[in-house]
């Protein structure tokens, strides 16, 4: 009786099982009424009295140890077919749409990063504004062209105090900001002003009611128009290439005097002129000049000792130029074909 029961332990330990047929094979062999180890308790009543404790033990051993073996067996088999049957682990991931940052967040980061390099601070104000600060204390004639239902997006005619009654607009420009800045701080100022400006235009390709300025003001003794002309040029080249050349048109604005347009040599052509410069080998870029005494004066600050320059530019003009976006619809449609052609840009 004991080599019977050492017999199957051996046979037990051995028994290999990979999988519901060999495990149901197990339990017939070993577990079941007419297996093997229920036979052994059948010849007990035969063991002599005196080897009967012993025995009995050893039998009982015997089949805790197939019915271990049986129960843990079945649980790894479980636990393996519910994870196959739910998961199929090669099957390909969900593609997981990671987002990317705006072109036109990435050009304003990145002009804002290329003037702050060279000491210019930011500075940001409402966009419901007054006629005062976007019109009046820049220098514009109370008939101006601009101050027309044409251009500007009105909210309310004359509210402001009894004293002082003034339009409530959209701003048409950030040189709004930089006329806050100049009540509030003093010489020397050096700022730059992004943000979304509004003017009431039919919505095309080349115009829309709503779009991005970054505008500079730089004010202190001694301030030149060489000055001016050289911070462009670094600003031109930063933004697009040592390549790129400037030159300056002379141009009008009431808040600056004098005033110019500064163009970039045509990227697409080298200069060479192409369908995109329309054959003159350059580009509009941004509109700037001194800025008006008058306009100093009425923000409270002494042009006698004091001079200064503005620049001002559209973001989807400088991200047009820079990657050849040419309707200014597509910043507007979140369209994600479109979007995600900047997806490798990091700034
Ligand atoms: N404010 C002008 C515009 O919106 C741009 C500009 C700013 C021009 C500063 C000259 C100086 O077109």
């Amino acid at each position: 009786m004991k080599e019977r029961i050492a017999e199957l332990r051996r046979e037990i330990e051995e028994f290999g099982i990979d999988g519901e047929a060999s495990l149901e094979q197990f339990r017939i062999s070993f577990l079941s009424k007419k297996g093997l180890i229920s036979a052994l308790f059948d010849g007990f009543r035969n063991v002599p009295p005196d080897a009967k404790r012993e025995t009995g033990q050893l039998l009982n051993d015997l089949k805790q140890l197939a019915t271990d073996k049986y129960n843990e067996h079945r649980e790894r088999l479980a636990m393996t077919e519910t994870v196959q049957s739910s998961t199929d682990l090669s099957m390909p991931a969900i593609p997981f749409g990671e987002g990317t940052r705006h072109p036109i967040s990435i050009v304003r980061n990145e002009i804002i990063d290329i003037f702050s390099r060279i000491g210019f601070t930011v500075s940001e104000g409402p966009e419901i504004e007054d006629d005062n600060h976007v019109f009046t204390l820049l220098n514009f004639a109370s008939d101006h062209p601009a101050r027309d239902m044409q251009d500007t997006f009105f909210i309310e005619k004359k509210s402001g105090t009894e004293s002082d009654p003034h339009d409530v607009l959209l701003r048409t420009h950030t040189s709004s900001v930089q006329v806050r800045v100049m009540e509030n701080q003093k010489p020397p100022i050096r700022t730059i002003s992004p943000g979304r400006v509004f003017r009431n235009e039919a919505v095309s390709a080349r115009a829309h009611c709503i779009f991005h300025q970054v505008e500079g003001l730089y004010v202190a003794e001694n301030v030149s128009f060489a000055d001016l002309k050289q911070t462009l040029l670094y600003f031109a080249t930063e933004l697009f290439g040592k390549e790129v050349r400037i030159r300056l048109r002379p141009s009008f604005f009431p808040f600056t005097e004098p005033s110019a347009e500064m163009d970039i040599s045509c990227n697409i052509c080298g200069g060479k002129g192409c369908n995109v410069c329309k054959g003159t080998g350059w580009l509009e870029l941004l509109g700037c000049g001194m800025v008006d005494p008058n306009v100093l004066e009425a923000c409270g600050i002494d042009s006698e000792k004091y001079t200064g320059y503005a620049f001002g530019m559209g973001i989807e003009r400088a991200t047009m130029l820079k990657y050849g976006v040419n309707d200014l619809r597509l910043y507007f449609e979140n369209d994600i074909r479109f979007l995600n052609q900047f997806r490798t840009e990091i700034l």
